[in-house]
């Protein structure tokens, strides 16, 4: 994922965002990612890679997803799909 690529796409939070706002908030919890503009709140599929996103602040390593876009994007897909037959 690039900076400026969705983490969740159902609010638009970009990795960025997400990344910015770890930094300045400082939760104690992965689930106060919610506070950063609804992340993780619609379908819930970016619920685990902001979960990570979190684990890797709390490490000290870089606050960035290595999967691809387009493999995320599908994921998500499929995730929503999932979903409507549940
Ligand atoms: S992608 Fe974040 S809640 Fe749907």
């Amino acid at each position: 994922m690039q900076d400026e690529d969705d983490i969740c796409m159902c609010f638009h939070v970009s990795q960025r965002k997400v990344a910015a706002w770890i930094k300045r908030e400082q939760p104690k919890v992965a689930s106060q990612l919610s506070n950063c503009l609804g992340a993780g709140t619609g379908c819930g599929w970016c619920r685990p890679f902001l979960e990570q996103l979190y684990r890797q602040w709390k490490d000290g390593e870089p606050v960035e997803l290595s999967v691809e876009l387009e493999s995320y994007c599908s994921g998500r897909e499929r995730h929503r799909e999932r979903r409507k037959t549940e």
